[in-house]
């Protein structure tokens, strides 16, 4: 049985509970290797657009794209909890819109429906909820918010940002999230969160005493192949990995050393003579 949405939310470090561990995934071997590894939430992320489909930003993905990768991590059937994240004007065109869209997520096989902002959502988490679905929230450096922003850029960097973050948070809170990602802030604006909710948070880019963290699959395994932000660790090189053993591929066709006899299907009797 997968971790729930109330499991997750009991996940408060100041309670004793051990950090929140999320990755995101987005088709059925990734979801299988990082789930092995024992992670304890899968998102599949909006940034499906950027580190999948190719786009600049996330503004370019549908439920429907979202749906396809979520049925495959689900296919995977991990032990970790499964989030599929809402895309951009999946839940900004009225309730019984977001609704719809969340339970396409939900039948595709999403555990819960993440989506970005504070208190202008309230309506819509309460309204998600009234429809049994849980929800996280997502605030900070939003990555749906690019064009309002001006770009990627760090968020509450002021006093009266910080309050407007603090007080979005914790109206998503209220309205009924069971866990907030907090991205892109500086680490004593994570700290100041993660004091002020009940909710776990999760961080990316918020510094360490957040209650998770999440970190992109592409990012954490060097499969990006573009520079990644101040707040990465790539713990390994996979996209070298996979260039070297291709060219080696490459290679073996090409000199005639693939296949071998040990990859050639022997001479059955009857062809021998
Ligand atoms: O889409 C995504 O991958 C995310 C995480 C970075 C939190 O929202």
């Amino acid at each position: 049985m997968s971790l729930s949405a109330p499991e997750l939310r009991a996940r408060k470090r100041r309670l004793g509970a051990a950090p929140i561990v999320m990755v995101t995934a987005y088709d059925e071997p990734g979801a299988r290797y990082v789930d092995a590894a024992g992670v304890d939430a899968i998102l599949v992320g909006d940034s499906l657009a950027n580190v999948v489909l190719g786009h600049a930003d996330t503004l370019h993905v549908t439920v429907e794209e979202i749906a396809h990768h979520v049925r495959a991590v689900a296919a995977a059937r991990p032990q970790a909890h499964l989030v599929a994240d809402m895309p951009w004007l999946s839940y900004h065109l009225g309730v019984a819109d977001a609704v719809r869209n969340a339970a396409i997520l939900v039948r595709a096989g999403a555990q819960a429906v993440k989506l970005e902002g504070g208190r202008e959502r309230v309506e819509v988490v309460r309204a998600l909820l009234d429809a049994e679905i849980p929800v996280m929230g997502h605030v900070g450096l939003t990555p749906q918010s690019m064009l309002a922003f001006g770009g990627f850029k760090v968020q509450a960097r002021t006093r009266e940002a910080v309050d407007r973050l603090l007080e979005g948070a914790i109206a998503v809170q209220e309205a009924g999230a069971y866990a907030i990602v907090v991205e892109g802030v500086p680490g004593v604006v994570g700290t100041a969160v993660t004091e002020a909710l009940e909710v776990p948070t999760i961080g990316i880019g918020a510094g360490p005493d957040t209650d998770g963290q999440v970190l992109v699959f592409h990012d954490l395994l060097g499969l990006s192949g573009r520079p990644t932000a101040k707040f990465v660790r790539t713990y390994a090189d996979l996209g070298s990995a996979i260039t070297e053993a291709v060219t080696h591929y490459r290679d073996d066709v090409r000199e005639g050393r693939f296949p071998g006899p040990a990859e050639t299907y022997a001479t059955p009797a009857g062809l021998s003579e």
